[in-house]
């Protein structure tokens, strides 16, 4: 079992910065474009500013990835890594949508041990230490028991680069939508995969993700019961930037889907 420091400070660090969410909407902020569609606030970097002073004053060996501010110079890799979305739903944040929260986890050789992931607007810490147990304000949750895909409420998502990659993705939704009782996108991965590990969601895909998208929800999912593949069913692996969430029973219907899905799509390409 890692260290309960570790826990103790993803839970201070999601805490923290959910205060500095909440104060923000209360407050205003700048806003900037990284790209046409993608944001950045000034909430998003005081985040990850918190969570870099933190972790470098409590564990100045460790790593930290997170999204804005890049990698630290000249270092050679620790076995640990914090990876840190200072706030997943920028877009939501921006439009005054409350769907968004911080995640963070800790990787120990290349593997995420420890998770806290926390929703301010609604006060949800969901938090994981593998071997133990997902946790819902230190609730232990656990996915649906929901057997078939009709029966069966999916999230997925998409990445800034929908204006121009994004027709096989919305094409791929729509096939889902045909399969599903339904399909939502609420605009932050994390949240998405936390409510898989809660059973509100059966399943959630999306590809073009970044680690600190799905590196603490992940483990959330997964330590409460629930399987994490690539979107071929294969092994998960946190760098690839694709990923399939479920309950674990509706896990091959949604690997088939997609891949009758790609079959079909191949097949009505014109050559
Ligand atoms: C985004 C959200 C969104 C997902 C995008 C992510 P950000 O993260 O998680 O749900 O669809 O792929 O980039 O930019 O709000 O941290
Ligand atoms: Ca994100
Ligand atoms: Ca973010």
């Amino acid at each position: 079992m890692p260290d309960p420091l570790y826990l103790a400070t993803a839970v201070e660090i999601v805490l923290r910065a959910g205060d500095l969410q909440l104060a923000g909407q209360q407050s205003g902020f700048r806003v900037d474009k990284k790209g046409s569609i993608d944001l950045v606030t000034e909430v998003d970097l005081a985040c990850e500013r918190l969570c870099r002073d933190t972790i470098a004053e409590r564990f100045p060996g460790h790593d930290v990835l997170a999204e804005e501010l890049g990698a630290l110079p000249g270092r050679s890799p620790s076995r640990f890594r914090w990876v840190f979305d200072p706030l997943d739903g920028t877009t939501n944040y921006a439009h005054g949508l409350p769907i968004y929260c911080s995640s963070l986890a800790l990787e120990i050789d290349g593997r995420a041990e420890v998770a806290a992931i926390y929703d301010p607007t609604r006060k949800e810490l969901f938090t994981a230490e593998r071997g133990e147990g997902s946790y819902l304000n230190g609730r232990a949750l656990h996915v649906s028991a929901t057997t078939t895909l009709i029966d069966s409420l999916l999230v997925t998502g998409f990445p800034y680069t929908v204006h121009e990659e994004g027709r096989e993705l919305v094409e791929l939704f729509g096939y889902f939508l045909g399969r599903a009782r339904a399909v939502r996108r609420l605009g932050s991965a994390a949240l998405d995969l936390s409510y898989v590990a809660a059973g509100r969601f059966e399943a959630f895909w999306e590809q073009h993700l970044k680690p600190w998208d799905v590196a603490a929800g992940a483990l959330i999912v997964t330590e409460a019961g629930g399987h994490v593949t690539g979107m071929d069913g294969g092994p998960f692996d946190p760098a690839a930037a694709h990923l399939i969430a479920s309950n674990g029973q509706v896990h091959a219907e949604v690997v088939d889907t997609i891949r009758a899905f790609r079959a079909e799509r191949a097949k009505n390409r014109p050559s």
